[in-house]
């Protein structure tokens, strides 16, 4: 953990704006080798944007992204090629593909064959197809959807989908993965399952940039936070600093945590407090806060 120098990516004063709104300003950032980053910030802070701006799907107004040391071309398929995959705020899976087609897709821009023939399956494809299915199952099994490799991808519960999301990134055979609010939607144990893959991910030797509002989550997680607030970088620093900095505590006042995480810290303390209550009457409940 000493050892954590070498740029994955570095964004060099990157801005974009949308018309007369600047929804990223002149932002910094880099993720090295090994580590977990986080971003946070209120809504409407610029971070999927900035994302964006990292994976070509927007050409930042001003600024530079570099994936080990090169600059990137601002063109999705070009990112993806060269290391960098990610999951999306909003889901997108092919809905009525199956689990396992999914995660194949995801491979295409490792496979010679493309994405056409691994949609239509012609003869180039058909060839790769054994080896690329047991690299797709070798995922599947990883983010623990093995078993349900012929279900359609729409049939799957929400936090399903976005594992499946993850391992389709993954099929990519990324260097950096970056996330878009992995657990939004989740309950508190399918988050805490997506904080383990996380760190497996990383052990695999994958660098990881993550968005989410789960503050728990990402002070458990990241060896570094990045705070963002109307576009522009406020703080960055490890877990302890960003916690005890009262510039983001002010930047969070009056805007709480949109949605589920709220909810799920609220679940979760009842959840605790129905668990208090019945440790009083029985003897042990330890092990089902798993
Ligand atoms: N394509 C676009 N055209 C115009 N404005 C945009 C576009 N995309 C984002 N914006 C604006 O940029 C700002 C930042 O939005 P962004 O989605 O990046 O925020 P965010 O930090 O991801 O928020 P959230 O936590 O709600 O997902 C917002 O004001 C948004 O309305
Ligand atoms: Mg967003």
């Amino acid at each position: 953990m000493t050892t954590m120098t070498t740029p994955v990516l570095e964004a060099r004063d990157v801005t974009m704006r949308f018309g007369g709104l600047t929804a990223v300003r002149s932002v910094d950032f880099t993720v090295n080798e090994g580590e977990i980053v986080g971003l946070i910030g209120p809504n409407g802070a610029g971070k999927t944007t900035f994302f964006n701006c990292l994976t070509g799907l927007y050409i930042p107004t001003e600024g530079t992204v570099s994936y080990k040391g090169t600059v990137l071309p601002p063109k999705p398929h070009l990112v993806t090629k060269a290391g960098i995959a990610r999951t999306f705020q909003n889901i997108r899976l092919f809905a009525n593909m199956t689990v396992l087609e999914n995660v194949l897709v995801g491979r295409h821009t490792r496979t010679k064959e493309g994405l056409w023939s691994a949609l239509l399956r012609g003869p180039g494809f058909k060839k790769a197809e054994k080896a690329s299915e047991e690299r797709a199952m070798e995922l599947l099994e990883f983010i623990g959807l093995a078993h349900k490799r012929d279900h359609l991808a729409r049939n799957l519960p929400y936090g399903e989908q976005r594992k499946l999301e993850i391992a389709r990134a993954l099929a990519s055979e990324p260097g950096l993965l970056l996330l878009d609010e992995p657990t939004a939607g989740m309950n508190p144990q399918e988050t805490r399952a997506t904080e383990e893959l996380v760190f497996a991910i990383r052990d695999k030797g994958i660098a990881v940039l993550v968005i989410e509002h789960d503050m728990r989550f990402i002070f458990n997680l990241c060896d570094r936070v990045a705070v963002l607030v109307q576009g522009e970088k406020l703080v960055e620093g490890t877990s302890e600093v960003v916690q005890a900095d009262e510039r983001v505590i002010a930047a969070y006042l009056g805007e709480p945590f949109e949605g589920d995480p709220g909810e799920a810290e609220v679940a979760e303390v009842e959840a605790a407090e129905a668990h208090a209550d019945a440790a009083q009457s029985t003897t042990s409940t330890k092990g089902d806060a798993q």
